[in-house]
């Protein structure tokens, strides 16, 4: 084994040291939680603050929390390197997380590049406590939605009030979008989240295109009543006419190709045992590579659920919370990052990620490429995620073959 690559696999355990660190920083001890604008991610901002810093990066926040580290004088043309610093409910602990380290090691690897390197670790991708994802890229691509401010979470806070606890700052939000006049490009190393790499035995994957998602809430309001003694042809049972929107919607997914569909989130009102369930709220995650295929799929889905709660004496309301349209990752970064892959002498695998990225809300801003990095089983958003050293050593490998490819 070269020296080089003796390097590598000292920064890539570093890597890993590090995302283990970052794994303690939770709000629910013994899991991995750590949601937009709580302390838990505050602490994360300082650790990440504190590498960047080691590594002679030049650091500040952003308006809306996001972690921006600099390394190059100012007037350079500018490459950006990020991924997210927030999770889902007990998470694994390289999602977003790998990408941001990642982007600091290179940093650390690679000098005298004529050019600088921007490293962001995003305040929010996932959009758990909001429901709306991508916080952090949107306010940097100046794609942030104001009215999502008034968002409240499931304790009743607004994002606002929320954001400023945290010590951003709504005013500011449109001042921290980044100017895209000196960016080279974007680039992302994350997990895969998904079998293909693993079942084809390889690394490394290269990612061509980001799937567009829809975001919904879908509401089916009823009728509560005493379950004892209201007949079942006389129910406006809205759990039920949610089962039956929930099979359909199953259903429809599996009979198209490309075609994903995530019921994610179920709340019951009142939710009692003997109460027939008045209101049912649910979250709806519909995803495809084709923007039209999905927008079809989406009024199906609509038209579906409006037919039940007639049916059933219940009403609907559908309300979408996002939508985000698929992405084509940039031609020619793309091929810089496919010949490196294969400069460390592994195949070339592309392939396009059904997971959304903050890549695809920076693709507004700069042309954008990802790196895709083997995980066990292809598990993510559960802590069962696990990354091999001998990966991340070569996904760094090649992160610093793609950087020098650059100059
Ligand atoms: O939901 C996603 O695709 C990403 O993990 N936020
Ligand atoms: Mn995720
Ligand atoms: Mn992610």
């Amino acid at each position: 084994m070269d020296s080089e690559f003796r390097i590598t696999e000292r920064e890539a355990s570093r890597v890993l040291d590090r995302c283990d660190t970052l794994a303690g920083l939770t709000e629910e001890p013994g899991v991995v939680t750590r949601r937009f604008a709580t302390p838990a991610l505050r602490e994360a901002g300082r650790h990440v603050t504190t590498w960047m810093e080691a590594a002679g990066m030049k650091v500040h926040r952003d308006a809306i929390g996001n972690v921006i580290g600099r390394a190059g004088d100012p007037g350079l043309p500018t490459l950006l390197i990020g991924s997210h610093l927030d999770t889902v409910r007990n998470a694994g602990r390289y999602d977003g997380i790998l990408g941001v380290l990642v982007g600091i090691a290179c940093v650390e690897l690679v000098r005298d590049l004529p050019y600088a390197i921007e490293v962001l670790g995003f305040a929010d991708e996932e959009g758990v406590r909001y429901g709306t994802a991508y916080l952090g890229s949107s306010v940097v691509a100046g794609r942030f939605d104001h009215a999502a401010l008034e968002r409240r979470d499931a304790d009743g806070v607004r994002m606002r009030d929320a954001l400023k606890e945290f010590g951003g700052d709504p005013a500011g939000l449109e001042a921290s979008r980044r100017d895209p006049d000196d960016l080279i490009g974007y680039y992302e190393v994350h997990i895969e989240q998904g079998p293909v790499l693993e079942n084809e035995n390889l690394p490394l994957g290269v990612v061509s295109a980001i799937a567009g998602q829809t975001r919904a809430t879908v509401t089916f309001q009823g009728q509560a009543g005493h379950a004892g003694t209201v007949p079942m042809a006389l129910r406006h049972d809205a759990l039920s006419a949610a089962a039956e929107w929930i099979g359909v919607t199953e259903a429809t997914a599996r009979g198209r190709e490309g075609l994903v569909a995530t019921i994610g989130e179920l709340r019951i009102e009142p939710g009692a045992s003997n109460v027939i369930p008045a209101k049912a709220t649910l979250s709806l995650d519909l995803r495809h590579g084709d923007d039209a295929t999905r927008a079809g799929a989406r009024e199906e889905l609509r038209d579906r659920a409006g037919a039940i709660a007639a049916k059933r004496g219940v009403e609907l309301d559908w309300s979408i919370v996002q939508e985000t349209p698929a992405v084509e990752c940039s031609r020619e970064l793309t091929d810089r990052v496919s010949e490196a892959v294969a400069a460390l002498g592994h195949p070339v695998r592309r392939l396009a990620s059904g997971a959304g990225h903050d890549a695809a809300i920076i693709s507004t801003l700069a042309p954008v490429s990802m790196l895709f990095v083997r995980c066990a089983g292809g598990i993510s958003h559960n802590p069962a995620e696990a990354v091999t050293l001998e990966d991340v050593a070569a996904a760094l490998e090649a992160s610093v073959r793609f950087l020098e490819a650059l100059r």
